[in-house]
């Protein structure tokens, strides 16, 4: 039993499509993946079959219930979740972040330091500088070495004080794709006391994720950034959820976690949701040998990450034999288990934007910029120059289409 490249490939019509007679390749997956079919079935038979609001009498109401339970359950497995009573769900991360941000700020005064990483996107920044703007915290910055493109972790130990309180930093990076050592960074700041928010959005997708394991308070991550719908996805640890005041109108629920969850959610998105855990599961079962629920998922991400890392290998190795290129990002094969396979380069002489223009002309997909990664992009001194190109493969991306991206990318540099 092993990974079955053309068994994921038939699962999802878009990597069918072609655009007059020509194949595409999705190399923009940091910024969302595809979907299988699944997933938009299990939305549309939500929407044809079960379309009401909670907590009614009748079927429809009571078929909405049980979709967004068993979405609950399918996270809660996902992230090895104590119980699926600690699963929010939300618009997307960045909304979720700024919400619960609100209500985390109700346990800091004046004075309290928080920490905030240089290396993470804006939504796991902002959010809490504006909070600290607002409550008069201080805000301590943790740096990335930029030789190493990771965190050097005595440069934490400085930073933690006794007025530590809250700590946010990312699983993986959305720019360098660098894997971090959350767990190590959580024990840090457990030791002083100061609570920890995750931003799992570029880490879920990619390797397998134990919160318990984690020790964090808070992980946040988005569907549809592994084969789901735009949604967004917190889980926190029981017992700060239930010491939260939640920001909510009066009549909504006052239990967690629908109290978190404001006003009338996306049933059929929690639908894709499930489905996108079930499709994951059915890796790890038909490709990995698992059994169904949380070890399958474990297996599934354990397989997937292993393919991920070989497309990382070819194309980063590919990557650094054009002239002028600069790979923004660890390079060195002994330490790809320390990144995930989202590969951002520079060129000596080329914009980023005509890079990615001219990969878009050949139905190559690919970012380009700072990715709102901001601090990173400058940090990396990209971010007055157009920042960097992103390419991101996931596990549905063939060998071959490396090979093509690497050719396409060698005619575009003149080389
Ligand atoms: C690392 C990271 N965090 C947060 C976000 C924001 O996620 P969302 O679009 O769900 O708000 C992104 C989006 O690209 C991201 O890459």
């Amino acid at each position: 039993m092993s990974f079955d490249l053309d068994a994921v490939r038939a699962q999802f019509p878009a990597l069918a499509i072609k655009d007059d007679g020509v194949r595409r390749i999705y190399l923009d997956n940091p910024a969302g993946t595809q979907v299988p079919r699944t997933v938009a079935d299990a939305m549309s038979a939500c929407l044809l079959s079960a379309n009401a609001n909670l907590g009614g009498y009748f079927r429809t109401s009571q078929a909405a219930g049980e979709i967004v339970s068993s979405a609950r359950d399918a996270m809660a497995d996902l992230l090895n979740a104590p119980s699926s009573d600690e699963i929010v769900f939300g618009q997307n991360m960045t909304t979720i972040t700024m919400h619960i941000s609100r209500s985390i700020g109700r346990l800091l005064r004046p004075g309290d330091e928080i920490i905030l990483s240089r290396m993470d996107h804006d939504a796991n920044v902002w959010p809490w500088a504006m909070l600290a703007r607002d409550l008069d915290l201080k805000v301590t910055w943790l740096p990335f070495n930029i030789d190493t493109f990771e965190f050097d972790l005595e440069v934490l130990d400085n930073l933690i004080t006794e007025r530590t309180r809250l700590l946010c930093v990312g699983g993986a990076s959305n720019l360098t794709g660098t894997l971090n050592d959350v767990t190590t960074i959580c024990a840090k700041a457990r030791a002083a006391g100061a609570l920890t928010y995750i931003d799992g959005v570029q880490s879920v997708p990619h390797v397998a994720t134990d919160v318990q394991a984690i020790g964090c308070d808070f992980l946040v991550c988005s569907p549809y950034k592994f084969f789901g719908p735009h949604q967004g996805v917190l889980w926190g640890r029981r017992e700060l959820l239930e010491k939260l005041e939640p920001y909510k109108v009066r009549p909504a629920a006052s239990a967690i976690p629908e109290c978190f969850e404001t006003g009338t959610q996306s049933h059929e998105g929690f639908a894709g949701i499930k489905a996108a855990v079930d499709y994951l599961a059915w890796i790890g079962e038909s490709m990995a040998g698992a059994t169904s629920g949380r070890p399958a998922l474990r297996a599934a991400m354990e397989t997937l990450f292993a393919y991920e890392k070989s497309l990382a290998a070819q194309l980063i190795e590919g990557l650094l034999d054009i002239d002028g290129v600069t790979v923004q990002g660890i390079t060195s094969p002994d330490a790809f288990d320390r990144r995930v396979p989202t590969v951002a380069i520079t060129h000596d002489r080329t914009e980023p934007t005509h890079i990615a223009e001219s990969l878009a002309r050949e139905n190559i997909f690919v970012w380009k910029g700072h990715n709102y990664a901001i601090e990173a992009a400058k940090a990396l001194n990209i971010y007055e120059t157009g920042g960097a190109v992103r390419i991101g493969p996931v596990h549905y991306n063939s060998a071959q289409e490396i090979d093509e991206t690497l050719a396409a990318l060698r005619r575009i540099l003149g080389q």
